[in-house]
């Protein structure tokens, strides 16, 4: 099987103790920090922009994956940029021109990412598999951590990597909402690479019994 990657959601950490969440991340097995940013346009709810991401560029060596979940997201590729991140990820409903802003993302040096909504086909990006780094597939309507996972995306999934196979293309797939360690391993089994995840690893006290270091090990 893949290598799974985690990529713990800060939207679920303590943001008066950052810098202790992130440690906290680290210790549990994170390999990369997952940073939601959230306009109040494309989404219900506000939450960060560059300084947050900035600031956590300065707690971690660990790459950056900033799901960007805003309206015009080609006004702010250079901002995020150079706050840090390393990957960016756009919503395929909120851009009308997604290759360019794909190739905008990759000139800057980043990877680029793009998200669909649960109720967004995955025939949407069929001409965009060989352009994009990764592909982010929302588990639950964005917007709030915590909610629950929508089993119907499980097909998608299955037909994303399909088409990621017979293309030949090599982005990595990427699932965000309600993921926790009892889906986990369904997920990586249908062909998933990184697994996104705020409130089962941040809020989860001890997970396993086995204090901080067990984290990731019991998503997979
Ligand atoms: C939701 C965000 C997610 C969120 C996931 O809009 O994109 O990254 O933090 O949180 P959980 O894992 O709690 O569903
Ligand atoms: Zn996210």
């Amino acid at each position: 099987m893949n290598k799974i990657l985690i990529s713990p959601s800060i939207l679920s950490a303590d943001f008066a103790c950052l810098e202790r969440s992130v440690s906290q991340a680290e210790a549990g097995g994170a390999d990369w920090i997952h940073l939601d940013v959230m306009d109040g346009r494309f989404v219900p709810n506000l939450t960060f922009g560059p300084i947050v991401v900035s600031a956590v560029k300065r707690l971690t060596k660990l790459p950056l994956d900033v799901h960007l979940m805003i309206v015009e997201p080609e006004k702010y590729i250079e901002q995020f940029r150079g706050a840090g991140a390393d990957w960016i990820t756009f919503h395929i409903e909120a851009s009308n021109h997604p290759e360019r802003l794909i190739r905008h993302i990759q000139s800057t040096g980043a990877k680029a990412g793009i998200s669909l909504n649960p109720a967004t086909s995955e025939d949407t990006i069929k001409y965009l598999l060989s352009a994009v780094d990764l592909v982010l597939l929302m588990t639950v309507n964005p917007g709030f951590g915590g909610q629950k996972f929508i089993p119907a995306v499980k097909d998608k999934i299955s037909r994303l990597a399909e088409m990621r196979e017979s293309a030949g293309a090599g982005f990595l797939i990427e699932v965000d909402g309600g993921v926790d360690p009892d889906n986990a391993g369904e997920l990586a089994g249908l062909g998933v690479d990184v697994l996104a995840a705020g409130w089962s690893f941040f809020k989860n006290p001890d997970p396993a019994g086995g204090g901080e270091k067990n984290r990731k090990t019991i998503f997979v």
